[in-house]
């Protein structure tokens, strides 16, 4: 007789691939769109039109750059500019421009877990802005935070951008936002993105372009396991579907199964079936009001310091401390 062997589930990939297509309903973690192709696409995506968070936080950061510059600067001794997933840094260099301009005594600290996108932003601040002290330090967040945590009375100035802290249920954002705050000390500050609640027909429409940008970018989960995890997903039967509930501010992405299919997935020796019409969750976009960050703030231990808004409250930027 043939016994099937149970899978080798080796990798973190491996195992949450198995356990969200293998649950009811079916779901996969956002975290693995971004590869080199999804890393292109959501690059893409932040230069689309309806895609309106990263110009406006862009202009957000140009309006208050000189406020932020007077919050941040700590009474003559240095600071340090700590960003968790700097990216290219494109928003983030309106700051370096403007403190660096201004000379301010500070030291860049971008935190990813890639060396190679490590690498290639600073050769870049060293091209663009050669006299700004830059130190990358790679790993996770709070490893790295944990590192720098030392008693000092140089400042610390934690940014995370992009409201990138949309992609986490309010639980998980309130377990996130606590561990940075166990990472503070009394004089530092947290400056996060928040996107905020608005007319529903606008976030369907960043979530679900005409041109089907957002669609490829959601449907890079398939390709990827189709590459890594030797499937078959037949990417024309599955369609990438938005919805947005006003009242909890949760923007959802799914793929959603056009027909009744079977998938085979060689390497976690795994055939999952759907039904027509099925779905997989794939990502949430947590949109926000005041009440709820002030909430999220009390939660985690910190408070609010000051808001910084666009005209049309589109999007925030919210100055935090600790709380105690
Ligand atoms: C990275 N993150 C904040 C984006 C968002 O808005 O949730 C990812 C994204 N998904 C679809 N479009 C953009």
């Amino acid at each position: 007789m043939h016994k099937k062997l149970a899978p080798k589930l080796d990798t973190q990939f491996k195992q949450e691939v198995y356990q969200g297509l293998t649950s009811y309903p079916k779901f996969l973690s956002s975290k693995y769109i971004y590869d080199k192709a999804g890393d292109a696409l959501f690059q893409d995506i932040m230069n689309m039109p309806e895609y309106y968070l990263t110009n406006t936080e862009f202009s957000i950061l140009e309006t208050y750059k000189e406020q932020l510059a007077q919050y941040f600067f700590n009474n003559e001794k240095p600071f340090h500019l700590i960003e968790m997933g700097a990216g290219d840094g494109k928003k983030t260099k309106i700051l370096l421009h403007h403190f660096t301009d201004k000379k301010l005594d500070f030291t860049f600290r971008p935190i990813d877990i890639s060396q190679n996108a490590l690498d290639s932003l600073q050769a870049n601040l060293k091209d663009e802005i050669p006299e700004l002290a830059t130190e990358p330090m790679q790993g996770t967040y709070f490893e790295t935070l944990k590192k720098l945590n030392f008693a000092t009375d140089e400042r610390k100035v934690i940014l995370f951008l992009g409201s990138n802290i949309g992609n986490l249920l309010h639980d998980q954002a309130i377990e996130f936002l606590s561990k940075i705050q166990e990472y503070m000390q009394p004089n530092d500050l947290l400056f996060i993105g928040f996107d905020q609640k608005k007319h529903p027909q606008i976030l369907l429409d960043a979530y679900n372009d005409t041109t089907g940008i957002t669609a490829r970018f959601n449907k890079n989960l398939l390709v990827r396991i189709n590459r890594e995890l030797e499937a078959n997903f037949d990417m024309d039967s599955f369609m990438h579907w938005e919805v947005y509930d006003p009242e909890s501010g949760t923007a959802k992405s799914y793929l959603v199964a056009q027909s009744p299919q079977q998938v085979h997935i060689e390497k976690l020796s795994l055939d999952v079936t759907f039904d027509a019409w099925e779905t997989i969750h794939t990502e949430i976009s947590q949109k926000y009001d005041d009440k709820t960050v002030h909430w999220l703030a009390e939660k985690s231990g910190l408070k609010v310091l000051e808001t910084f808004s666009d005209a049309k409250n589109y999007y925030k930027n919210y100055l935090f401390t600790k709380s105690v």
